[in-house]
């Protein structure tokens, strides 16, 4: 590890933020669990689903206005849901002086409606994709893609939810009804200045960690939050939405989470865990049982890998990472979902590795060396001193990394140095058959779009079935946005 500097030194800047009288205060007022508003399409598709992104200000709980960007709202989006078969004529509206591009992270749709950085969205423009949902049930989701300014956008608040049903999830046995045992959670990490605005600062050394917060922040108010549930099964679509940042979840009451779907949908089986590891652009489902406890905390703790040298001395010194993110309060005169803890949930073939028709190796690169440095700044990625690729290459707008065939299955196999990377690939539900040299953990069996990668080999099984041509490619990148931004991408082709 090469960090340990750096890292003491943000987590002393983070500790000294932390003192902020507002912020502590925040920190310990009880607060409602902002219920993010629904969109739902499942019954009825209208004629357009307008999503507006604009500059607005939001209390984060604070009581300060922080600058945000929203969707339809001051900060973050609607939750979407919609239902597999459906097409969705989205009209995005660029209200921003600034261009961005909106994805929709999770989604098998073909290229020119996936909303990569080659489709950009000037000031004042608008984007009508027919966005086509023709896939499992599934937690998706959509935030900014703009080329080396995503991790900003998103850091400012342009992300939502995209809940897709299908005919087995709408008559599965599992809580459903929004708000009440069924809840979506966005979890973030935030830094708070004086004022209890929300800061975001990049410099060369924050730029290799990607940025982090000392805040936890769910639904964009400041945990922990506060909601009255039923007894009974409650339902948690969580979200890591953080820019870098790898979340640990658990129960406090030392009850292990119930797993029961991950980025592409439903586990073949319940997966108990005591912990949950949330990488960047996941998303899980877990059942919460609330006939054993009154109250239940789901906790967080922001993992720091292996503590070490300076890192047992800031821990020591500035105490517990464990917080808690949500607080479920039961009240047993609310209607509650009667079923009990589901067994099997879907039929999830075994990946076969022996099917695949190729194998591909990308090796993901950080460094000072001047030359990737250079290169990731001549090609538009937004970057510190130092540079960031694929292959040796940072990401290129104009170069076509991969050439994928439809319909044909493929070893990805992905390596990396030092640091822990959450990758992702655009337009695909993939299955791990190597996560960091070993098998994945039982709750990361299923269908995904992110795969940790760190020492050791990660290998995911991955099909494409959809096209995307060179001018719409899809993209395959390091979900820290800020690598991302700096060039840990690469894009491909599927013809
Ligand atoms: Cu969620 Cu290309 O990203
Ligand atoms: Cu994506
Ligand atoms: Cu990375």
């Amino acid at each position: 590890m090469t960090i340990n500097r750096r890292t003491f030194l943000t987590s002393t800047a983070a500790a000294l933020t932390l003192s902020g009288t507002d912020l502590a205060a925040a920190r310990s007022a009880p607060k409602r669990l902002p219920i993010l508003p629904l969109s739902d399409l499942t019954k009825d598709v209208p004629d357009s689903v307008p999503l507006k992104l604009a500059a607005s200000t939001h209390d984060f709980g604070t009581g300060a206005a922080s600058a945000t960007l929203g969707i339809n709202a001051h900060y973050l989006g609607p939750v979407l849901r919609a239902k597999s078969g459906q097409t969705l004529p989205f009209r995005v509206e660029n209200r921003l002086d600034e261009p961005v591009a909106l994805h929709w992270h999770g989604l098998h749709i073909p290229g020119n409606v996936d909303g990569g950085p080659h489709q950009e969205i000037e000031p004042g423009a608008v984007w009508a994709p027919d966005v086509p949902i023709r896939q499992r049930s599934s937690t998706n989701w959509f935030h900014a893609h703009t080329h080396g300014k995503t991790a900003r956008q998103v850091y400012d608040g342009l992300a939502g939810a995209l809940i897709i049903e299908d005919d087995e999830s709408l008559s599965a046995d599992l809580p459903r009804t929004y708000g009440v045992d069924d809840f979506t959670l966005v979890l973030q990490d935030k830094a708070f200045d004086a004022s209890g605005r929300i800061t975001y600062t990049l410099t060369g050394e924050v730029f290799e960690d990607g940025f982090e917060g000392d805040t936890l922040v769910v639904n964009g108010t400041i945990a922990p939050v506060a909601q009255t549930v039923p007894s009974g099964l409650v339902r948690l679509r969580v979200l890591n939405a953080c820019n870098a940042r790898f979340l640990d979840l658990s129960l406090s009451d030392g009850s292990p989470l119930a797993v029961i779907a991950s980025d592409g949908g439903f586990l073949a089986a319940t997966v108990e865990t005591a912990t949950l590891r949330m990488s960047p652009g996941e998303r899980y489902e877990v059942l919460v049982d609330m006939a054993r406890d009154e109250t239940v905390d789901l906790r967080v703790t922001f993992p720091e890998g292996e503590a070490e040298g300076f890192e047992i001395v800031t821990r020591f010194l500035f105490g517990d990472p464990v917080m808690t993110a949500l607080i479920l309060n039961r009240d047993p005169s609310l209607p509650r979902f009667d079923g009990s803890m589901p067994n099997a949930l879907a039929n999830l073939p075994r990946p076969d590795r022996d099917a695949a028709q190729r194998t591909r190796t990308f090796h993901l690169n950080m460094g000072e060396e001047e030359d990737l440095a250079a290169l990731a700044h001549a090609w538009g990625n937004y970057c510190g001193e130092g540079g960031m690729g694929i292959n040796g290459n940072p990401m290129r707008m104009e170069r076509i990394d991969v050439e994928a065939r439809l319909g044909e299955l493929e070893i990805w196999r992905i390596t990396a140095e030092d640091m822990l990377h959450p990758f992702h690939i655009h337009g695909c539900s993939f299955r791990i058959l190597r996560e960091r040299g070993g098998p994945p953990p039982d709750y990361a069996a299923g269908w995904k779009d992110m795969v940790a990668v760190q020492e050791g080999v990660s290998e995911v099984l991955v099909q494409f079935d959809h096209r995307a041509d060179a001018s719409t490619p899809f993209m395959y990148h390091c979900h820290i946005l800020e690598h991302e931004d700096c060039g840990m991408m690469g894009q491909f082709t599927v013809s």
